[in-house]
């Protein structure tokens, strides 16, 4: 197997890598395996306030980052885009070890977070206020300075990407916390955000705990900013914590959301398909999958037969394997919530039509697993599972599935299968929820220039875009006085 070399496990603070100060380290698991990768040197409150100090010290006013010219920090962002194309396919590897998902996923991933650095690359120059009358005024649009950001294991480097893409583009610092279960990507992207030739400070990535090293940048009252991506639990938590110093928060969090196909889908078969791999996708391990598959009446048995059948032919194995479509769960704990919350849609009533059990081989491996005839106050329809677990409802009207999607503390995706517009207008019209996908092969968003984020409690803010960079701004006035006008 393919396995590549870990070159980096220190804490990467001012341009250099350094052991931690509590002279802890924790280990970090290949999902696949169940064995150890690494050992990491763990960042505590102490490393992260060490990181912060040198994060407002690259954010001085005079500092080479603040003196720089918008597009050299545009060519510093394609630069890096550059050498992330350059070593993709190590970067994918070691993702893949780290976290499990397949090679071919990871190397996907690594694609999107290119495109994502290029994106923000472009804008770099392109941010600008405006000019106002009013006596004499004009607006800047200043970096909101210094950005905490924290992010989970599902897309490692992904999630990296959307974190520091914007944040640098806008000309801010950043301190990035990636997950305890994958925290090796984002080091390997620091030592090239190095290469590339970013000051000093500018770039930090601290690996630690969430209640630890995630904490202390929360309480770090020099810290500006907190983007946090993970579980709506802690979202609310950073929120509250976040409160003592005003900072500004952007949150990506969970989701339930919602995917309905119509009596109006062309070929019921490949929708079952769509709606699978919807759900399935990254091991059903992403915060806007579509879990609750809302399917018309009239093609309900007929969709659910098709499910079970393309649910069965899933492709389950070694992740450097390059027919591998599932690899396993990120972590023990994980597998173990999932197998939970299959065990309560059991004991609730649903019909387990496939998969539903742990498989019988070494790795936290779960079967990819249907439930048909669910409703809508089971656990398994109305909490997030983050694993394989499709729930499939039955709905008569498309107003009444409306009502039902809407039934939810979540917004974060929604999608429908139809070829019907008018359907699809009113459903897209109707959805609280901040993305709406209509006739994808896939809930994600593929595209950087589309801004994603949740309604209610998925989120506050949005990511990419151009709406992904007014969290990393802020609006500063600037009036001059002319002594010949009158006010
Ligand atoms: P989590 O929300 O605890 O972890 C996400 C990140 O937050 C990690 O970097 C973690 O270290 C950090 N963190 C944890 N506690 C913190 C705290 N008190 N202060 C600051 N940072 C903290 O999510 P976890 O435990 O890994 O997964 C639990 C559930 O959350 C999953 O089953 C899934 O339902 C959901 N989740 C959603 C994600 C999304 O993309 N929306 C991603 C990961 C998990
Ligand atoms: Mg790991």
């Amino acid at each position: 197997m393919a396995q590549v070399e870990v070159k980096y496990t220190q804490i990467f603070i001012n341009n250099e890598w350094h052991d931690s100060i509590s002279g802890k380290t924790f280990e970090t698991i290949n999902p696949f395996t169940e064995e150890k990768l690494a050992n990491v040197q763990e960042g505590d409150k102490a490393d992260i306030d060490r990181a912060v100090a040198a994060a407002v010290d690259a954010f001085r006013f005079d500092s080479p980052w603040r003196q720089m010219d918008a597009s050299q920090r545009g060519h510093l962002l394609y630069r890096l885009a550059d050498l992330i194309e350059r070593d993709q396919d190590y970067i994918a590897s070691l993702e893949s070890m780290d976290n499990g998902k397949p090679k071919t996923m990871a190397l996907f991933d690594v694609d999107l977070a290119i495109k994502v650095f290029r994106y923000y690359a472009g804008y770099a120059d392109k941010i600008h206020g405006k000019t106002i009358p009013a006596v004499f005024a004009f607006t800047r649009i200043e970096p909101v300075g210094i950005c905490g950001q924290i992010v989970p294991w599902n897309f490692p480097f992904l999630m990296a990407s959307w974190k520091f893409g914007p944040a640098l583009c806008a000309g801010n610092t950043v301190v990035l916390k990636p997950a305890e279960q994958t925290p090796l990507s984002a080091l390997y992207l620091a030592s090239l955000t190095k290469e590339v030739g970013f000051p000093p400070g500018v770039v930090n990535v601290v690996p630690g705990f969430g209640e630890t090293a995630g904490a202390a940048l929360v309480d770090n009252p020099k810290v500006d900013k907190i983007a946090f991506t993970g579980s709506t639990e802690i979202g609310k938590l950073i929120m509250r914590n976040g409160s003592h110093s005003m900072k500004r928060i952007t949150l990506e969090l969970g989701g339930k959301s919602p995917l309905v196909v119509t009596e109006n889908v062309e070929d019921i078969a490949q929708a079952a398909r769509t709606a699978q791999d919807s759900c399935f996708l990254n091991m059903g391990q992403c915060c806007c999958a579509g879990t609750r598959t809302f399917v018309h009446e009239s093609i309900y048995d007929e969709f659910v037969k098709h499910s079970v059948e393309y649910c069965q032919s899933h492709v389950f194995g070694n992740p450097f394997d390059s027919k591998t479509a599932f690899g396993p769960q990120v972590d023990k704990t994980q597998m173990n919530r999932i197998l939970e919350m299959i065990e309560s849609g059991k004991q609730e009533g649903a019909r387990c039509v496939a998969g539903g059990n742990r498989m019988d081989k070494r790795g936290y491996f779960v079967e990819p697993t249907v439930f048909a005839d669910v409703t809508d106050g089971m656990r398994i329809a109305r909490e997030e599972i983050f694993g394989p677990v499709q729930q499939i409802l039955k709905y008569k009207t498309l107003d009444e599935v409306i009502e039902r999607c809407n039934d939810t503390n979540y917004g974060l995706g929604s999608a429908i299968l139809t070829n019907d517009i008018n359907e699809a207008m009113k459903f897209s019209r109707s959805i609280r929820a901040g993305s709406v996908w209509i006739n994808i092969p896939y809930m994600i968003p593929v595209s950087v220039q589309t801004p994603f984020g949740g309604f209610k409690e998925s989120g506050v803010g949005r990511e990419l875009g151009e709406d992904g960079l007014r969290g990393y701004g802020e609006i500063k006035t600037v009036v001059i006085m002319d002594r010949e006008k009158k006010m």
